[in-house]
């Protein structure tokens, strides 16, 4: 026996205006995973001899998916081979696929299906190319259908198939926001509005993809107001960020006062050497007690932070990638639009964050970076300072939101969400503020 999960409402409608390649851009929880979990067994169950393939961005969403469609058609699995395939009594399969593979443009390959399912596909990066190359072909022979579902990111590749519609009869595009799932408690979404900036919401509850190339931080002039203290307050417990130079940019270090959630210093080094650069800050972190210093780990980075160890200084290194970036630069920006952080009223660090800008490469990939020529080491050095400044007293109460809880549990990596930072420090404890 096969226990067929009764669809809601929406998922329902769905099912009735499906195309033969279907876009669903649904928000968090929308019930997604339900709906192809349905729309799989239905097909391999009343279709013997069919073949589904199941396609995810990563394998390690496949292992969650795996389990539980081999869950739900316990009683009729023939044979059952661990997140790859699965083979019916009645001689239907379902494959597995993961689109992070070394050779991703294989996947498929020589294989004919039914039905394909391509789960988070905004998170599969490539999608166009891949979708094109590996993926309709497969569809041919057995003339296939296709379901493409995720929540959107930005105006990706996800997106792109999406509009696909406008230009072919076979194509469809659903879009269904988070509230359109009635087991949703519409007071919980809402209450993600404080922890996500205005576009994350709108993408990841409303599922609206909005180009999101250009400027990235709001509020840079109204924020940045302070002049520069002559030292440490009492009551006020500090922390630090430093992005090395290397050709042409200079060394920038920047300390914030986490007590009152405002920078409290800047200073930056030209062609001075990485020793006595070193030497110096040193001094300010003593000077200032920060609790500890988040160091960029690239260039230079790593002889440096060796040094300012064996001078006693706590340094947690910080090594950028685009996803680190992407993670620190998020959080910076988070806290400039809610306005909970202020900045010193220094020409070259304004100037450097709002020339600061977001890009969407071919291939669907988002960048950050200074425009063509500028520098960014400003805007590096602070969003480091601010790395685990955590925005929302709301995020130390126990109470938390599923939706959260499944960005968490899915990797989507934002600083902010975080309550720990990766050393598994708490950012709020005195007892690892104070060095
Ligand atoms: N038809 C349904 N009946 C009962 N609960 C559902 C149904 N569809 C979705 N849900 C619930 O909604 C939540 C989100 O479903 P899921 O399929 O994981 O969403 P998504 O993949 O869009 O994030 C889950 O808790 C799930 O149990
Ligand atoms: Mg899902």
């Amino acid at each position: 026996m096969v226990h067929l999960r009764e669809m809601h409402i929406n998922q329902r409608r769905v099912l009735a205006h499906l195309k033969r390649f279907t876009v669903l851009m649904a928000g968090r929880r929308w019930g997604k995973n339900k709906l192809f979990i349905h729309q799989v067994v239905s097909m391999v169950c009343n279709k013997p001899g069919s073949a589904a393939a199941w396609i995810a961005p990563q394998y390690k969403f496949l292992e969650e998916d795996f389990e539980e469609l081999s869950g739900v058609l316990t009683d009729v699995i023939r044979r059952r081979q661990i997140d790859r395939k699965l083979t019916l009594n009645n001689g239907s399969v379902i494959e597995f696929w993961s689109a992070d593979q070394e050779q991703a443009e294989n996947i498929c390959r020589g294989r004919e299906y039914d039905l394909m399912i391509i789960n988070e596909a905004a998170m599969i990066g490539n999608l166009v190319r891949l979708w094109n190359v590996a993926l309709r072909p497969a569809l041919i022979s057995r003339q296939g259908r296709a379901m493409i579902g995720s929540t959107p990111k930005g105006r990706n590749g996800f997106w792109q198939l999406g509009e696909r519609h406008t230009k072919f009869d076979d194509w469809g595009l659903i879009r269904q926001t988070s509230f359109q799932n009635p087991f949703n408690d519409p007071r919980e979404l809402l209450a993600t509005r404080d922890e996500l900036t205005d576009m994350e919401y709108r993408q990841e509850i409303l599922a609206e993809a909005h180009q999101t190339d250009g400027a990235v931080f709001k509020n840079v002039e109204e924020l940045s107001t302070l002049l520069p203290l002559t030292g440490p307050q009492v009551g006020s417990a500090y922390l630090a960020g430093v992005d090395w130079g290397r050709y042409q940019d200079r060394t920038v270090l920047s300390v914030v006062d986490v007590t009152k959630r405002r920078q409290a210093f800047v200073r930056s080094w030209g062609d001075t050497d990485y020793l006595s650069q070193a030497d110096e800050i040193a001094k300010i972190c003593r000077h200032y007690r920060v609790g500890w210093l988040e160091a960029e780990q690239n260039a230079a980075g790593d002889v440096v932070i060796s040094v300012l160890r064996r001078m006693g200084i706590r340094v947690h290194p910080h090594l950028t990638t685009l996803d680190s970036k992407q993670v620190l630069i998020d959080s910076l920006q988070f806290m400039l639009e809610k306005k909970t952080l202020t900045l010193l009223n220094l020409g070259v660090q304004k100037d450097e964050l709002k020339a600061y800008e977001q890009r969407t490469t071919k291939v669907g990939h988002v960048t950050y970076g200074a425009p063509e020529g500028q520098h960014d080491d400003h805007v590096m050095a602070l969003a480091l300072s601010v790395r685990s400044l955590r925005d929302r007293p709301s995020m130390l109460a126990p109470r938390r939101y599923t939706v959260n809880a499944q960005m968490r549990a899915r990797g989507v990596r934002r600083g902010r969400m975080l309550m720990r930072d990766e050393h598994g420090v708490d950012p709020f404890s005195k007892r690892t503020l104070v060095a």
